[in-house]
């Protein structure tokens, strides 16, 4: 996504200035090509030099240097950049881009562009807080720049409030959901589902299993940066949230089947990758359960079958088949059973793809038999293969 992308990154003079030169090495390391503006002021805290070797590019400081292309065209930046990141942006560089001043180089070249431009504030909350800087961060909105947080957490300064720098990877979420408007999947909903469905025993206890989310993660990821707008059902699991896609957490697969029937109501296509359990307990127990002497009986009744329930207008329905044996011939069955446009099958034995792993080895079986076997890659990489096939049944549809 962000391979051989031109990023803009404009580092200002907040405490927090450190911070940039992780979102600096995490983009190059995403293939990016990143381009580091820095402040006077941002110089006071850290050195081009820093940025320089990160990037392994021209780090850019001073906006009358005459060694630089700065001085052929003043503005090669602002037209050369597919997004600038302002990260972190301190309350007086948020008031010189409200105020559209360009007097110096990363207000000039945010002036200037017309590429996206994302701004993380970082300072102070009581600075954050003032209404000089809520009014500036409303102008730059309303203008269409995207605002990145801030967090809330413990400030340099000592106070706990509102104005961290948002983590690196929540910045790299933001600029891949700017680059990805208007991509394939754009004015399209894409209900994704992720996780495993915990049903209760008792108030302490649950029958869950072992899926991470990750590859529904990774499906709600790429779905949002080809512009879909992308809603994720998720049970609680260890993930980030992915920015700019709509999160509804669930927990059993009760909760589950409410959520996704009323989002697919209206929805495009529904990826079905949460590990939903097929039984949950009749009853769960008020009380915690004790210990005793002998064995426990616990009557179990079959869940709802979310995937045949879920319809909509002009649903693509595409499912998730996990097995431990008999692969290919269970997963055509069920593709069938349940009226699905794809089915994704999984070997759940090996143990280099499938549960909590960040790499996956599918099978993608379409309704006339056809079968494509991909090789071991990335749960993301398999995602844009899925999203692939899904772009292709909705251009048929319409
Ligand atoms: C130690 C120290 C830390 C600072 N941290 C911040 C900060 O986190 N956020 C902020 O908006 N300003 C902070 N400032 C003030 C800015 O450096 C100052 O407003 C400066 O004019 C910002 O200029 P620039 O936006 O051109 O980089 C800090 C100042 C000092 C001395």
């Amino acid at each position: 996504m962000l391979r051989d992308k031109n990023v803009v990154l404009g580092v200002t003079g907040s405490i927090a200035a450190y911070k940039a030169a992780d979102v600096a090495s995490k983009l190059t390391q995403a293939g990016a090509k990143v381009d580091v503006i820095l402040t006077q002021s941002a110089q006071q805290f850290i050195t081009p030099l820093t940025f320089r070797s990160l990037t392994l590019r021209p780090v850019y400081a001073d906006m009358y240097d005459a060694g630089s292309r700065l001085a052929e065209q003043h503005v090669f930046l602002a037209r050369s950049a597919d997004a600038i990141v302002v990260a972190p942006a301190s309350a007086t560089s948020i008031a010189r881009l409200a105020q559209g001043l360009s007097d110096d180089l990363l207000s000039l070249t945010v002036l200037a562009t017309t590429s996206p431009v994302l701004v993380c504030p970082a300072m102070d909350s009581q600075m954050f807080e003032n209404a000089a800087t809520q009014q500036n961060l409303q102008i730059l909105k309303q203008r269409g720049m995207t605002v990145v947080g801030p967090g809330v957490g413990r400030l340099a300064s000592g106070h706990t409030g509102a104005g961290r720098l948002v983590e690196t990877e929540e910045i790299a979420g933001a600029l891949r959901y700017v680059l990805g408007r208007g991509g394939d999947l754009a004015g399209q909903k894409v209900v994704v589902s992720a996780g495993g469905t915990q049903e209760p025993l008792d108030p302490v206890r649950y029958i869950g299993n072992y899926s991470s989310g990750k590859m529904g993660y990774a499906l709600a990821e790429a779905a949002r940066d080809r512009g879909a707008d992308t809603v994720l059902v998720s049970t609680p699991v260890a993930m980030a949230m992915p920015y700019g896609v709509r999160r509804v957490l669930v927990r059993t697969a009760a909760e589950m089947r409410e959520a996704i029937i009323s989002e697919c109501r209206d929805a495009d296509a529904l990826i079905m990758a949460a590990a939903v359990a097929d039984y949950e307990p009749a009853a769960a127990a008020d009380e915690k359960i004790k210990h005793r002497e002998g064995a426990l009986t616990v009557e179990l009744r079959p869940t709802a079958d979310i995937l045949s329930e879920a319809s909509g207008e002009r649903l693509i329905k595409v499912g998730f088949a996990a097995e431990s044996s008999g692969l290919l011939a269970n997963a055509q069955a069920k593709l069938a059973a349940k009226g699905l446009h794809l089915i994704v099958a999984n070997d759940i034995t090996t143990t280099d793809a499938g549960f909590g792993t960040d790499d996956n080895r599918v099978v993608i079986l379409h309704p006339n038999g056809g079968q494509e076997h991909l090789p071991l890659m990335p749960k993301y990489d398999v995602a844009w293969r899925i999203l692939d096939r899904v772009a292709v049944l909705l251009r048929e549809r319409s």
